[in-house]
C-alpha cells in the first residue's frame, strides 16, 4: 500500500531519544527549551513555546487573547475540526466562514459577512500548507479590535512575503502530528513577538506556576512556587523535543523533496481534463504539507469512486479537507452560507506525498486517476 503520508523518521530521532532518556530528565527541560531556541530562529519569531499540540497551542492563544463566554471567533469550517474546537474551550463561538477557491483560506472578503459586534478574534488557517494572506487580515481585523491568531500547524517551513510563515504573526500555532513535514509524535509550538505573552504562554501550560519545573529543579535552595492563574499541563516532554531538534534540521531537505515531487504531480496531473491541483500563491509558496487535487463537476468520477479506485490499486489517498459545520459536534450552529467550502470538501481529494515516495510510486497514483477518468468518460459515451 502506498501510505498518504510517512513521516521521515530513523537512526538519528531514534538515538536522540534514546540519550533524554538515559539523560535521566524526561519531562519538560533542557532539551524542550532548546528545540525552542531552535524552532524560533529557524522560523525567523522572536519566541518559540513548545506546547503538548497545536490543539493546545491554539487554546493558550485564545486565552492569552482573552477571548472568553460571549464573544465570537471567525474560522474557516474547511479545517480540521481543532481550529473551531479551540474557540468553544474558552467558552466563546465559533462562527464559520467560507474560503478562497484557490488557497482555500479565509481573506478579509469571506470573513466580512460573519463580523458582529462579538467577534473579538479570527484563527486564520494556512490551510495544507498554503499560506493565508495575514497582512490582508491584520489591516481588516486590526482596525476593528479584532485578533488574528495565525493556525500555522501544517505551515511550517512555508513562506509569506520573504519569510517563514509564523514570522509576522501575533500569536501562530504549528503542530508536530505525523501527519505534518515535522513531527515529534504529538506536539505544537506557539511563536509570538511579545516577551510579555511568552511568558504567560509558559506558566499556562505549566498549571499557571511562576516557576517552571525544571528551574526548581536545578535551584540549590528550597524555593515555593505559586500558581497565579488558572492554568493547564499543556507540556511536551524532553524525549519528544529530542526527536524535534533532528526533525528540524531536516526541514530544508523535507521542503525541497516535496516541492520536487509536487512539481512532478502538477505536470503529470495537467494532462488529465477536471483535475485541478493545489499550487503556490502570488505572495508566497507551500510546504506541500498535503497535495489535494480538486475534481471539476464534469470529472467522469466522482471523488468517493476515484477513492475507491485508489484503494484498489493499493494507494492510500483521503478525502480533501474536512467542513466542521457538517460534523454532528456542530449539528445545528448558526452560520452563513458556505458554498466554496461546501464545493471544496465535497470534490477535493489528498494524493500521497511523503520525503520517500518515489517517482514510480507516484507514476502508479497517476495513472489510476487517468485511468479512471476515461474508462468512465468511456461508459458514459457507450450508454
Ligand atoms: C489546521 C489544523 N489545525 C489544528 C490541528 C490540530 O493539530 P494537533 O493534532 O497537533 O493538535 C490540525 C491537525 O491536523 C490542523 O490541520
Amino acid at each position: 500500500m502506498i501510505p498518504v503520508m510517512r513521516p521521515w523518521l530513523g537512526a538519528e530521532e531514534a538515538a536522540a531519544a534514546a540519550a533524554a532518556v538515559t539523560s535521566g530528565w524526561v519531562a519538560q527541560g533542557p532539551r524542550v527549551a532548546e528545540f525552542e531556541q531552535a524552532f524560533a530562529s529557524a522560523m525567523g519569531a522572536d519566541h518559540a513555546v513548545a506546547v503538548s499540540s497545536c490543539t493546545a497551542a491554539l487554546h493558550l492563544a485564545l486565552v492569552v487573547a482573552r477571548i472568553g463566554p460571549g464573544d465570537e471567533v471567525v474560522v474557516p469550517s474547511l479545517s480540521f475540526i481543532a481550529t473551531a474546537n479551540a474557540a468553544r474551550y474558552v467558552g466563546a463561538v465559533p462562527v464559520f466562514a467560507d474560503v478562497d477557491e484557490a488557497t482555500q483560506n479565509l481573506t478579509p472578503a469571506t470573513v466580512e459577512p460573519c463580523l458582529t459586534s462579538r467577534t473579538r478574534a479570527v484563527i486564520l488557517v494556512d490551510q495544507a500548507g498554503v499560506p493565508a494572506d495575514l497582512d490582508a487580515m491584520r489591516a481588516f481585523c486590526g482596525p476593528r479590535g479584532i485578533t488574528v491568531v495565525e493556525d500555522a500547524a501544517c505551515a511550517v517551513g512555508s513562506v509569506y512575503r520573504g519569510r517563514p510563515v509564523g514570522a509576522g504573526a501575533y500569536l501562530a500555532a504549528f503542530s508536530f502530528h505525523p501527519r505534518k513535514l515535522l513531527t515529534t509524535g504529538e506536539g505544537g509550538m506557539l511563536v509570538t513577538p511579545d516577551s510579555d505573552v511568552a511568558a504567560r504562554l509558559r506558566r499556562l501550560r505549566e498549571h499557571g506556576m511562576d516557576l517552571s519545573a525544571a528551574a526548581r529543579h536545578a535551584s540549590r535552595q528550597p524555593v515555593m512556587e505559586h500558581y497565579t492563574e488558572l492554568g493547564f499541563n499543556f507540556r511536551m516532554t524532553d524525549i519528544q523535543a529530542a526527536v524535534g531538534l533532528v526533525q528540524l534540521s531536516k526541514l530544508d531537505r523535507l521542503i525541497a523533496r516535496r516541492r520536487v515531487l509536487a512539481h512532478r504531480y502538477q505536470q503529470l496531473l495537467a494532462a488529465i481534463p477536471g483535475v485541478r491541483t493545489i499550487t503556490d500563491p502570488g505572495y508566497g509558496t507551500t510546504n506541500y504539507q498535503s497535495f489535494w487535487v480538486l475534481l471539476a463537476d464534469d470529472f467522469p468520477v466522482s471523488r468517493d469512486e476515484l477513492l475507491q479506485h485508489l484503494a484498489e490499486a493499493g494507494v492510500s489517498a483521503r478525502r480533501g479537507i474536512m467542513a466542521a459545520h457538517l460534523e454532528p459536534a456542530y449539528e445545528g450552529s448558526a452560520r452563513h452560507p458556505l458554498p466554496v467550502t461546501e464545493r471544496l470538501t465535497a470534490r477535493t481529494l489528498i494524493l500521497p506525498l511523503f520525503h520517500e515516495l518515489t517517482e514510480s510510486e507516484q507514476d502508479i497514483v497517476v495513472s489510476v486517476i487517468a485511468a479512471a477518468g476515461r474508462h468512465a468518460a468511456r461508459a458514459g459515451a457507450r450508454s
